[in-house]
Formats: structure tokens, sequence, C-alpha cells
């Protein structure tokens, strides 16, 4: 499937930012500093997105606050990807009606995932009378247009009109960390797994230029950003859209040969196109950390083949091997469903025997929801809720098993990490995995590398000093 990447063009942008300096002036000509507060649920492209939405934000004359309470403007950024997640959303939106009473003059966004589903829209539209406007991922760059409209109108408006999905590149984005950077390097799938949501409201796979990429990850470490994680739904079919001839492998090896002290790291893959050249580039240079996110979904080939996942339990095993033949001390980390529609008990077991055959440092492990306008939400679906709770049950106390284990074993290792913050009084660090670390010392070594021997371990952090070599 030959799909063109739409660009949006620079002049229209440079319109949006127009517009971002209009609300600057109608808020200094009312000698008022507004205040806005996004709220971020979901995954790290909604991370991101926030990050460019404060930076639209700030653009306009916003300060940013963390929290809802006397904000002039309030974002829920949603996420659609289970059922939990959207209730959620409703529930927090639900009690926004108290911060609107108490400061009328509030004005409250809904975007993100949700805002792409037609259903969401209309219940907004119906019960949620205290939302000013909605628009889904393909129009956030119109952000600006959209609330000087509100803002003006006092109207109700809705940019959410269904399109493949396009790139909006040079948006301001105002980061959350000063050492760790999310760089998304495309957007949209295109793989349509059964259960999933993500191609319906992200559209259809679109890269990012490659010199563009390049650009923002020399930038954010000329800035002394020292970890960098390359966001993507599926990043190792980057590339198939452009016609540089680039793929994911080749991208990655280009910015581990940038100059300076940092790690780069990425997700997600799918093990359906994770190559061999993917696993000897990751093996070739030392600043791409040693970790892989690469779920697995299940350990029945059954039900893969129903997930449409393209590969079976085989080829993931395989896969597996390769990467740990290459690099011993790889951290791996993977996602899990229990309970997809008419899993067996047999097969559930292939998942936990999966498990136990990988041995993974941590799994995000989820029952199985479904999702309007998805195949699998139509799929005969005979096990009971009682019963998909006591296999989630048993998968995650067999996974907590083997993470202990596997937490044990860096006792006694030193390891060089990341020193990046301070909590309750302690430095927080992270190994090149991406494990947390707690140990103490001075504030000054924040930003820095540091060789750590590890002294403890939990089923979620070790602890660990400096070591004195
Ligand atoms: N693009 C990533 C995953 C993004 S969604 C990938 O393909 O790996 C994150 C995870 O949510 C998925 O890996 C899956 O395990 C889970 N998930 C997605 N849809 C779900 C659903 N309908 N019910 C339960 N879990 C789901
Ligand atoms: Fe969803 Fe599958 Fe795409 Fe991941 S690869 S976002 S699970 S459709
Ligand atoms: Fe959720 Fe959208 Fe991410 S559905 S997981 S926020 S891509």
């Amino acid at each position: 499937m030959e799909t063109k990447t739409t660009v949006i063009p620079q002049e229209a942008l440079q319109q949006q930012l127009a517009v971002c300096g209009q609300i600057r002036a109608y808020w200094s000509s009312r000698t008022i500093t507004p205040r806005a507060y996004v709220e971020t649920y979901g995954c790290q492209q909604n991370e991101a997105d926030s990050e460019r939405l404060r930076g639209l934000l700030s653009e306009s004359g916003y300060a940013i606050t963390d929290t809802a309470e006397g904000a002039d403007v309030v974002i829920m950024n949603t996420c659609a990807i289970r059922e939990h997640a959207e209730q959620r959303v409703f529930g927090n939106l639900g009690a926004l009606t108290h911060t609107k009473r108490r400061h009328p003059e509030q004005k409250i966004f809904l975007c993100g995932c949700m805002a792409g589903q037609e259903q969401v829209v209309d219940r907004i539209k119906k019960s949620y009378p205290h939302v000013d406007g909605v628009f889904s991922t393909h129009h956030l760059w119109q952000f600006p247009q959209l609330l000087h409209q509100v803002l003006s109108t006092g109207k109700r408006t809705y940019f959410t009109e269904d399109e493949p999905g396009s790139i909006a590149e040079g948006l301001p984005q105002l980061r959350d960390n000063k050492l760790k950077a999310w760089v998304s390097i495309m957007y949209g799938c295109n793989n349509f797994c059964t259960y999933c949501i993500v191609p319906y409201v992200r559209g259809r796979e679109r890269s990012r230029k490659s010199e563009d990429i390049l650009h923002e990850c020399r930038t954010l470490i000329e800035n002394g950003v020292k970890d960098i994680t390359l966001l993507g739904q599926n990043v190792n079919s980057y590339g198939k859209d452009l016609d540089e001839g680039i793929d994911f492998s080749d991208l990655l090896a280009k910015i581990a040969q940038l100059p300076s002290t940092f790690l780069v790291r990425f997700m997600t893959s799918h093990p359906r196109d994770a190559s061999k050249k993917l696993f000897d580039t990751m093996a070739a240079y030392p600043k791409i950390a040693k970790q892989l996110h690469l779920p697995f979904q299940s350990g029945s080939s059954r039900v893969l083949k129903a997930m449409n996942r393209h590969y079976d339990r085989e080829k993931y095993l395989e896969t597996i091997r390769y990467a740990k033949s290459l690099m011993p001390e790889l951290v791996l980390t993977s996602d899990v469903i229990v309970g997809f529609p008419g899993e067996t008990e047999a097969e559930f077991e292939e998942t936990i025997s999966l498990i136990r055959e990988v041995r993974y440092d941590s799994l995000f492990t989820f029952i199985f929801s479904p999702r309007a306008g998805t195949p699998a939400a139509s799929m005969p679906d005979p096990t009971s809720k009682e019963e998909k709770n006591r296999r989630f049950d048993r998968l995650c106390a067999v996974q907590n098993g083997i993470s202990e284990e596997i937490h044990n074993a860096y006792i006694g290792k030193t390891m060089l990490c990341l020193i990046d913050g301070v909590d309750k009084e302690q430095l927080t660090a992270r190994t090149e995995g991406g494990r947390l670390v707690r140990l103490s010392g001075p504030e000054s070594l924040v930003g820095t590398f540091a060789q750590i021997k590890i002294t403890g371990a939990s089923t979620w952090s070790l602890t660990g000093e400096l070591s004195k070599q």
C-alpha cells in the first residue's frame, strides 16, 4: 500500500502562530496573564502532543499550571485504548463542571484519541455542555485557530473531521524534562491489529523526513538532553512512505553517530518487522540503549493470527533469541493481552510459558477490552469476566516472580546510569535498560552519567551507591 505523506505547508503553520500572537495581544490588553492546564492520558505519543499544546499555549501568552482550578484553559488530552481509560476521562471531565462554576471564563477542550471517535464527540455534544471545543489528533496544529474562535464567538467548536493524517513540522514544544526527550519520528499506524483502535483514531503511517529528525536530535543534545526516546506506533516501518531510501536502522545509526554523550532508545517495535539489521545496528553503537520493548500480545500462534499480528510464537522467539545472542545484557519489556475473544485455557498457558522462556524485565499486562468498530469487538467471546480476571492475576503473579529474580540478580553489579533527578531527598537514576535506581549523593550530579553499584532490589526499583572506582 503506497501512501504519500502530506506535509502541512509552512505558510499554514505561520498563520496559526500569527493567531497565537492575536490571543496574546487580547490577554495583554486586559493586563491579565492567563493560565492553562493540560492533562494527559495514555501513551508517550500523547505526552509528546501535550508538550506541543503547551508550546502553542505558551506562544499565546498562557502560563502553564498544574491544576484545573482557576485555569483559563483546560485541555484533556485523552486515550481510547481501553474502556477503562475512557471512563476515567468522562469522570474527570464531569468534575470540571465545578471548576468552571467557580471560574466561568474557563474554556474546556477535549482532544487526543477519544476525539477521533464519532460516538465520543456525539456524547460530548449531548451530555457535556461545559466542554467548549473538541479536536482530534489530526487537527492539533490548528488549536490556536480553535481557541481563538471559541474566545471570540463563545460558541462550542469542533475540529473533528476525519483525515488520513499529515505532518506538521516546527510546532513549538514546551518540554517537561531537560534531560530526557521524546522525539516523534512517525505518526499513525497501518497494522490494524483486530483489537486496536489506534489506526482508526490516529490515521495512516507517515514518517518525518530524516533531516528534520536529525536536526531536532542535534538541537536537543546541544541543549543538554542525555536520553532520547524515538516514538512511533511501529518504528520499524519508518521510512516506507518516504522516497529517501532510508529505513529505521539507518536512521538509528545516524542518530547514534551524533557527537556528545547521550543514549537513544525507541518504542514501539512491532515483532513482524523487527529485522536482524535492527539488532545488528543496536549492537554496533554504544549510544543505542540496550533496551527493547517488543510487544508479543499472546504466546499462542492461533490467537496471534486472530489478532492479525503477522508473526507466530516461533518467529517471535527466534527474534528474541537473535537479539539476545548479540546483546546478552539486553533489557526486554513487552505488552500482553489476556482474554482475547476465544482464548482458551491452553492458549493462555502458552502465554505463561512464553514469558517463562523469554524472562522479561517487566511486562505491561492488559485484559482485552472491546473497542467499537474494531473486528475483535464482534468476535464471539464466551470466557467469563471472572475467568479473565483469574488469568490476569496468574499472569501478573508469574511475571512478578520473574521480575523479582531478574532484579535481585542486579545486586552487586556496577552499572553506568544517568542520574536524572531528586525524589524524597535521594537521587534517582536510570540504568541503560531504563530501570529506576535510588541512591544518596549530591544534587550537583543530576544530569551526569555515573558508575553505580547496585546494593538492593525490589519488584519495581533498585537501590545503589556511587561506585568508588
Ligand atoms: N503500537 C504498539 C502498541 C500501542 S497500544 C504496538 O503495536 O506494540 C499499547 C498496548 O495496549 C498494546 O500493545 C496492547 O497490548 C494494548 N491494547 C491495545 N488495544 C487493546 C484492547 N482493545 N484491549 C486490551 N489491550 C489493548
Ligand atoms: Fe495498535 Fe497494532 Fe498499530 Fe500497535 S501495531 S498501534 S497494537 S494496530
Ligand atoms: Fe491511547 Fe492513543 Fe496512545 S489510544 S495508547 S493515547 S495512541
